[in-house]
């Protein structure tokens, strides 16, 4: 049974580097004005409430979005996810954070279409009272990274797939690589959207070597760290993988991710990644 509740991690440094690169990429395909069909294969619950007892133990939010929240010079990617966050807490103080689902939702239109798998029965019913009228989404009770690959290739022919696991099954670093490669088969011109965690770099070094041995071509990385690698700490960095991803997306990350590891990095000791993994 799983364990995972993102609820305890909610909107700390990993959610503000996935959030930031998924409304980038959202955006991007949103400016071309034709339609997207848009996967989330792990969207947990879609709505969290910072003031839960969950949320409130390791207040993880704090050096994440609680971090962003007061600043008033922020790069424009930046502000950009902010103000998103903002439209969830209308009144004023921070006590709401959307996950990905609403994120997606908030900045896709109506002509697009929204998958959302997730295996947990309590957080799929919260999902659910997040979209009770919206004809766009679908919401599935179900395996994401083996269920999404029946909607490949999507009939509009454009699609961003999010890929956001929590990683308490070690093989899940295998599982990914797999799933990413029978779904990149059935639709190559997809934008993949990986998130993974740095606990131990090993993991991620075979993890990284594992999509440039596939033959997927055209993958950037992008990685943010708090602290320096250490195995008996738990998370100290995180990062998103992109296939084929928006050309622009690595000028804009040039800008976000010096001024996050600045900003989130505990100590002065914030570094991050910006890596062509498979070139175009
Ligand atoms: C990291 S959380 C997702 C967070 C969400 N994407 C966001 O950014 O707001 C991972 C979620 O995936 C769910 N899960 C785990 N394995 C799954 C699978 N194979 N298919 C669908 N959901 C899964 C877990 O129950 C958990 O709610």
């Amino acid at each position: 049974m799983l364990s995972y509740q993102h609820l305890y991690h909610v909107g700390n440094f990993a959610d503000v580097l996935k959030h930031i690169v998924l409304i980038k990429v959202l955006t991007y395909f949103k400016s071309k004005q034709k339609p997207l069909c848009f996967i989330d294969t792990h969207a947990g619950s879609g709505a969290y409430r910072l003031h839960s007892m969950e949320a409130q133990k390791n207040q993880e939010f704090l050096n994440g979005i609680g971090a962003l929240w007061q600043q008033i010079r922020l790069p424009s990617g930046v502000a950009e996810y902010v103000d998103l966050i903002k439209q969830f807490n209308q009144d004023g103080p921070l006590r709401a954070y959307p996950g990905s689902p609403l994120i997606a939702s908030s900045v896709l239109t109506a002509s697009d279409r929204l998958f959302y798998y997730e295996l947990h029965p309590a957080e799929v019913t919260i999902l659910r009272s997040c979209f009770n009228k919206d004809k766009r989404i679908k919401i599935f009770n179900s395996d994401g990274l083996r269920d999404s690959l029946g909607l490949l290739p999507p009939i509009e022919r454009r699609g961003v797939i999010l890929i956001d696991p929590s990683y308490e099954i070690k093989t899940e670093y295998q599982d990914v690589v797999t799933a990413l490669i029978a779904l990149h088969k059935r639709f190559a011109t997809g934008c993949y959207v990986l998130w993974y965690p740095v606990v131990d770099r090993l993991r991620n070094r075979q993890l990284e070597r594992a999509l440039q041995n596939s033959g997927i071509k055209n993958i950037q990385l992008f990685e943010l760290g708090i602290l320096p690698d250490d195995q008996d700490f738990g998370m100290t960095a995180c990062g998103m993988i992109v296939v084929n991803p928006p050309w622009t997306l690595i000028a804009d990350m040039q800008q976000i991710l010096p001024w996050l590891a600045a900003t989130l990095g505990v100590g002065g000791q914030g570094k991050y990644r910006i890596e062509q993994l498979a070139d175009e």
